[in-house]
């Protein structure tokens, strides 16, 4: 039976975070294969320890380096994250070929698990990225508004974010209860968003900020808030939604504030145009006003395979 800490795509948010992204080294895919291949085994050793704390691992493989280390068909829409320039924003993209996502209602199981994790993997991966999130009161993040609310829930949450039988032809059995996850490490500029007036604030971002209520849609051509740019509704007038487990990072005394973002998603495309009509605009030139106040840093795409899948890999 599978292990059901194991690329729990659909577990809820935590107090904590760790989000891990590494590059594997040349040579080293097949280490990282079977290091992967037993991180079932390698969770349950901590998850035993507290099996209340909630501990859950999902493992995300970019496409430089998919078809080395997995050895399987590639899934149909994975490659490299593509650099968005916009007139006035740009998000980068940044290497990164394994996301590690580790999530626990405690801060030590977390970090015991990373530190087991990365023993094993040794020289065979670089650390390019390691954030460590936390929950910020009723899930805000540091702008202050309530993060995660229209996520998809119940039976439309496998719909949204698992690819399913017949999606991808071409990797067949190797998608089927996977996902598409896209990162982006955000940093804010905390200061001049706060010079904002609440009613500006929530302007950018759509909601009101202390009961989360939404606002109305803005005309075609004005600047339309995040929630209105990141909503995807297709030719047909079907809604394309994605799971967002975004966490707030800081440290003050550094000056640090920031928001990872992370989005799991059946099809890679819809979190694509939503990056777009962000960076971008709609219409061109009318950007998310919060890219005024948060700078992406780094930008990654993985695909995590089903337990079953990521179990078989390296054996
Ligand atoms: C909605 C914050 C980046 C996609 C929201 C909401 C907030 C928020 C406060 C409203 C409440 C909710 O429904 O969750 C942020 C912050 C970001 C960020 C602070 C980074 C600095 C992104 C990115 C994407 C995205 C990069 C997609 C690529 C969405 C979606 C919604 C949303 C799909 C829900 C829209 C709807 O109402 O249907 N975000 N977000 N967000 N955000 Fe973001």
């Amino acid at each position: 039976m599978s292990n059901p800490q194991v690329q729990a795509i659909d577990g809820p948010l935590t107090s904590t975070a760790t989000f891990l992204i590494l590059t594997v080294a040349p040579g080293a895919e097949s280490t990282v294969a079977s290091v992967l291949g037993s991180i079932s085994g390698l969770s349950k050793n901590v998850a035993i320890r507290d099996a209340g704390a909630g501990l859950s691992v999902t493992v995300g493989i970019g496409a430089r380096v998919w078809d080395a280390v997995t050895k399987l068909p590639r899934p149909a829409e994975l490659h490299e994250f593509k650099e968005l320039k916009g007139a006035t924003h740009t998000a980068p993209s940044t290497p990164g070929d394994l996301l590690i996502h580790i999530r626990a209602e405690r801060r030590d199981m977390v970090y015991e698990f990373e530190r087991l994790l990365l023993d094993q993997l040794g020289a065979a991966v670089k650390v390019q990225d390691e954030t460590t999130g936390f929950r910020y009161f009723d899930a805000r993040d540091l702008l202050g508004f309530i993060d995660g609310t229209a996520n998809p829930i119940g039976q439309a949450l496998d719909a949204s974010v698992l690819v399913a039988a017949g999606d991808d032809a071409g990797a067949g059995a190797a998608a089927v209860g996977g996902s598409y996850v896209t990162t982006q490490k955000y940093l804010h500029n905390l200061g001049a968003w706060n010079k904002l007036k609440t009613e500006d604030q929530e302007a950018a971002i759509g909601r009101t900020k202390i009961d989360n209520v939404e606002l109305a849609d803005q005309a075609d051509d004005a600047q339309k808030p995040h929630k209105q740019l990141a909503t995807i509704v297709d030719d047909q007038g079907v809604e394309h939604d994605i799971l967002r487990d975004n966490m707030p990072f800081g440290a003050p005394g550094k000056g640090e504030y920031g928001t990872y973002f992370i989005g799991y998603s059946r099809k890679l495309w819809v979190t694509e145009e939503m990056l777009r009509r962000m960076f971008i605009g709609v219409p061109e030139g009318k950007h998310d006003r919060i890219l005024d106040f948060s700078t992406p840093v780094t930008g990654s795409v993985f695909f995590v395979p089903s337990a079953e899948v990521l179990a078989k890999i390296g054996s």
